[in-house]
């Protein structure tokens, strides 16, 4: 088929008026693809705003309830919660008690808003002495002990009422191990979002802030190297392959390629994660009057749409749901 070509065809005809514009549009973002991290820390008096975040502050448990109230209010339909933990230890164990601060959190978000979607973000950072996402042994995060936990974990939130159960420790075999726990424990409804394929990312740099789980060393030995594509791709077949109900790339805009390459592999519904770093480039930049804010954000998340991912994790995800794109 001969390709026809300027004049007699010419792209800007669909372009001329907003309405027109508006009936060949490709994507389209709306609040019901978005997930809105949150951070939930015990002990605290007052909302602890994060520097590296503007906008963003660990909300004390106190103040969970009427939070979580106020987000619903706000329009947003699921949230993925992380606990900032004063119970720190070498295994993160607090995090798989049934009075700990993750089993607690969770029950607070259920009971303040039935209806909101509640995805616990199951890994071990924020609960261990020494950051790592698992059990250390010999200066390394030992892979099948930490399923052990993951397990154990998961199934207390499973218990606590979440909705979803997010495993982020990038362990193998973590999405087997999980789904084995939650049928014997009576959960065989309760689907998981892999963090399937999840670089070491300098990206994460305020998150660690946020989260109160910073470490010396780094993730390398079980996170993804950031040059390697082929090998997402693989995690993410693994992960399905082990039941995942979701895939997720993490992090998003330097990973478009990746999350491409996934959507033209599986048919699960794929999720992209706007990470800290993300979203602090674009408020610093927009705080100095470099960027404008709505319009950046509204790109940054078409371009998820347009690469292949059904939903985002987005620190914006509230101002959105609250103030429309
Ligand atoms: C926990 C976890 C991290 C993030 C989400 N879950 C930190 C990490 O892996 O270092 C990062 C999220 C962000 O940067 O916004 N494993």
């Amino acid at each position: 088929m001969p390709i026809e070509n300027y004049p007699s065809i010419r792209l800007r005809r669909l372009r001329k008026t907003p309405a027109l514009r508006d009936l060949v549009r490709e994507n389209t973002v709306t609040v019901n693809d978005l997930i809105y991290p949150i951070f939930v820390e015990e002990e605290i008096a007052a909302m602890a705003p994060v520097t590296s975040m503007p906008g963003v502050s660990r909300i004390p448990e106190k103040m969970l309830a009427s939070e979580i109230k106020a987000i619903a209010a706000d329009g947003v339909k699921a949230i993925m919660m992380f606990g900032v933990s004063h119970k720190k230890d070498a295994t993160g164990s607090d995090s798989w008690k049934n009075d700990g601060l993750l089993s607690r959190m969770i029950k607070i978000a259920k009971d303040a808003a039935p209806e909101l979607v509640v995805m616990s973000d199951t890994c071990f950072c924020e609960y261990t002495d020494h950051g790592h996402c698992g059990v250390v042994e010999q200066g390394h995060v030992h892979n099948d002990m930490t399923l052990v936990n993951l397990a154990r974990q998961a199934v207390a939130a499973a218990r606590a009422g979440a909705d979803v159960i997010a495993p982020s420790a990038m362990m193998d075999g973590q999405i087997a191990a999980l789904r084995d726990a939650l049928d014997e424990s009576g959960f065989s409804n309760l689907p998981l979002m892999a963090y399937s394929s999840k670089f070491a990312s300098a990206f994460y740099g305020p998150f660690r802030a946020a989260a109160g789980c910073d470490l010396k060393g780094d993730r390398k030995a079980y996170q993804m190297d950031p040059m390697n594509g082929r090998e997402a791709l693989r995690e993410s077949l693994q992960d399905e392959a082990e039941g995942a109900d979701f895939l997720m790339v993490k992090p998003g805009l330097p990973y478009l390629d990746v999350l491409a390459d996934i959507r033209a592999n599986t048919l699960l519904p794929l999720a992209v994660y706007q990470v800290s770093g993300e979203y602090a480039m674009i408020k610093f930049a927009a705080q100095a009057g470099a960027l404008d804010e709505k319009r950046v954000v509204r790109e940054a998340l078409g371009a998820f749409k347009r690469a292949g991912a059904d939903l985002i994790l987005s620190y914006f995800a509230r101002d959105i749901a609250r103030e429309g794109f």
